[in-house]
């Protein structure tokens, strides 16, 4: 066995060890699941008196199957049999006679979960590193390895449900809480912990009644339909197959996914038909790509400065200080400082809840009219007025003060770097730090190089939105940059269809029957229109400019903001009414656009590759995820590659 070690103790207990040979990280690939058959017969031969699973790596207990492995799968039967090797697997370990016991520190995420799911007894480590999770609805694919059985027998059904559906991580503590584990402990005490529990054998939880109800074969069908709602609000079946999976292999066959015939939508074979698990699978492996763009040079940040406490600024400085730097935030006055701080406060109050964490957070986050700051600072991010000269004239003085390492960066959406650095006396320290609206929601953030803009500044810049928990997106200093460029000439068929006299509801919904999280309309009274009109003269476009815009706009009716937009907005909810039927073509109208400048966005080599567009347009748009991008989507549909097979179910 190369991934698995036993250890036997002089007290009967037994220690079973993964620590995957051949990387960094515990998956479960084939080899490992067969080594572990291995180990269990090893065990088997001479039963110790209780058995300690746990994980030789440092970085945590086990993340999951094995993506690589999906990419491999060429048919149906792969796929069934990938699904049917854990969950044989981990049905054995269920059964053996002698108690069993998961150690749980670091990621536990899907397969790993189910793991730990199979032994008899949890104990995690109550540390922040530690995180529970089966996220396998984030890939298109179900916990095909037991986990949709074993979840909601200790967390009942409604939490399990919640966990498998949203795909959502909880800590040790919640996991305590919620029955998952058995025991949540300081890693002083965690070996102690482990021993003691299988000394002790202390009896199963018993979930109380009320959760014990929610396991009735007749409940389990009203839960699910229930959450069946739910996830219709969010998700349509012919674009997201797995969350619906999910509630029939519960609700139905007590989470074994290999029990729907084939014909069954909750099938694996009818989950892979749709290229939806293929393409989630690239928006995960997108997402790392982008995470990874940030990991370059030691640019190590500790105190981040922002200028202008305006909707941009105020959400920026918050957003530092909530992820862990120290912040000081100017503005002209104090009284415009304060806003900036009442949204920090409740953003700290929703995100971390305990009191003394969000009082941290508030002490990492100091007003600064005078601009002390400044000397201080290792990165610098510039929000005030979109206004050339008043950029020019604040990093002209900020220059002078900011010490020799610092980045010097500007969040402008639309005045060229080159016009704003001019102003320094060293221009090659400039660069753009384009963050997107609302700041706490959007993963984006696009790291604008100018003409002259210093490799490793553009490199730092990255670092430092990976610092802040963003994915850094390295483009081009040109109009629009890469996300507002590709956006802009859709939003422009939208309002032109509004023009045509479609309504709003019927535009949004042919975007939303195409797999936009939000319709165009929606978007553009949530961004606000004023600044739709800013982007669309800016990007130019040709054409007519769009008429019901303009008017909304000129009237002061910008969107959600302003209570009124193409919508009437009440406690920041649209009014809409029933969309009517979609005029055939609709959806192609708003999505051609989009297509035809990603690429064109390409050929001007705004960013790398292909792949940063499709990345851009899904973390910086909300592109449609389940087609995998703007350029795979087209070159699907076109024929030139297929949509990668989806392959995995796990
Ligand atoms: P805003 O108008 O909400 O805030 C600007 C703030 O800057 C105001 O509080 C103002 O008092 C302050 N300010 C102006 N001159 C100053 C100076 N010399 N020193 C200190 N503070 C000063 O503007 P918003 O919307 O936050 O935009 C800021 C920047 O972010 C602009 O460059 C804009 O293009 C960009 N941006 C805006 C987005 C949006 O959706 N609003 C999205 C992405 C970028």
């Amino acid at each position: 066995m190369g991934h698995w070690t036993i250890t036997r103790e002089g007290d009967g207990l037994a220690t079973l060890t993964l620590d995957r040979a051949d990387a960094g990280t515990n998956t479960l690939s084939a080899e490992v699941l067969r080594e572990l058959g291995e180990a269990l017969d090893l065990l088997e031969r001479d039963p110790p008196r209780g058995l300690i699973v746990r994980s030789g790596k440092a970085n945590g207990f086990v993340a999951g199957a094995d993506i690589d492995e999906f990419g491999r799968l060429d048919s149906e039967a792969d796929a069934i049999a990938l699904v049917k090797r854990g969950w044989d697997a981990f049905e054995r370990l269920a059964a053996v006679r002698y108690p069993t016991l998961a150690l749980i520190r670091g990621f536990c995420l899907g397969g790993g979960l189910e793991l730990a799911l199979a032994c008899r007894y949890r104990v995690a480590v109550d540390e922040p590193g530690t995180r529970l999770g089966l996220p396998e609805v984030m890939l298109g694919i179900v916990p095909g390895w037991g986990g949709i059985k074993r979840l909601p027998r200790l967390a009942g059904a409604p939490a399990a449900l919640d966990m498998m559906l949203t795909g959502k991580t909880i800590d040790a503590k919640r996991a305590k809480r919620m029955g998952v584990v058995d025991e949540a402990v300081p890693p002083r005490i965690m070996e102690n912990t482990a021993r003691g529990v299988l000394k002790a054998l202390p009896a199963p939880r018993k979930l109380p009644f009320t959760l014990a109800l929610t396991l009735n074969p007749l409940v389990r069908r009203v839960i699910a339909a229930q959450a069946r709602k739910q996830v219709a609000r969010r998700a349509r079946r012919q674009h997201y197959p797995a969350p619906y999976a999910i509630l029939d292999l519960f609700a139905k066959h007590d989470g074994d996914a290999l029990a729907p015939p084939p014909s069954d939508p909750a099938s694996i074979a009818t989950l892979l038909r749709t290229p939806t698990a293929g393409n989630l699978v690239r928006v995960f492996r997108l997402q790392e790509r982008l995470k990874s763009l940030g990991k370059e040079g030691a640019f190590q940040p500790n105190h981040v400065h922002v200028i202008g406490a305006g909707t941009m600024g105020g959400d920026i400085a918050a957003w530092c200080a909530l992820r862990g730097l120290t912040v000081t935030l100017q503005d002209q006055d104090a009284a415009r400082l304060a806003p900036a701080m009442g949204r920090a406060a409740k953003l700290f109050k929703d995100r971390l809840r305990d009191e003394r964490r969000v009082r941290d957070a508030l002490d990492r986050l100091a007003p600064d009219v005078a601009g002390d700051g400044v000397a201080r600072a290792d990165v610098i991010v510039e929000a005030i007025f979109e206004n050339v000269e008043a950029k020019r004239a604040l990093f002209a003085a900020v220059e002078r003060r900011a010490k020799p390492s610092a980045i010097l960066a500007t969040n402008t959406s639309s005045i060229p770097l080159e016009e704003i650095a001019g102003a320094l006396a060293d221009p090659t320290r400039l660069c753009g730090i384009h963050f997107f609206n609302p700041v706490a929601r959007m993963m984006l953030v696009e790291v604008v190089v100018g003409a002259r803009t210093r490799p490793e500044i553009a490199a730092a810049a990255a670092a430092f939105v990976r610092s802040i928990d963003k994915l850094p997106l390295p483009v081009k200093s040109a109009p629009g940059f890469l996300v507002n460029r590709i956006l802009a000439p859709y939003m422009a068929a939208a309002f032109r269809a509004v023009d045509e006299g479609i309504a709003p509801e019927t535009v949004d919904e042919a975007a939303l029957a195409f797999g936009m999280p939000m319709g165009p309309i929606e978007l553009a009274d949530t961004v606000g229109l004023d600044i739709a009109v800013a982007v669309g003269r800016m990007l130019g476009g040709g054409g007519d400019p769009p008429r019901r815009l303009l008017e909304l706009a000129n009237a002061g009716h910008v969107g959600k903001k302003s209570g009124r937009g193409f919508y009437t907005w009440t406690s920041g909810k649209p009014a809409k009414q029933a969309p009517g039927a979609v005029p055939p073509g609709l959806a192609d109208r708003l999505v051609a656009p989009f297509v035809a400048e990603a690429q064109a966005a390409l050929a001007e080599g705004i960013v790398g590759d292909a792949d940063l567009v499709d990345a851009g347009a899904i973390f910086g748009t909300g592109f449609a995820p389940f087609r995998g991008g703007p350029l795979h989507y087209a070159a699907a549909r076109d024929g030139k590659a297929a949509d990668p097979a989806p392959r995995a179910v796990v």
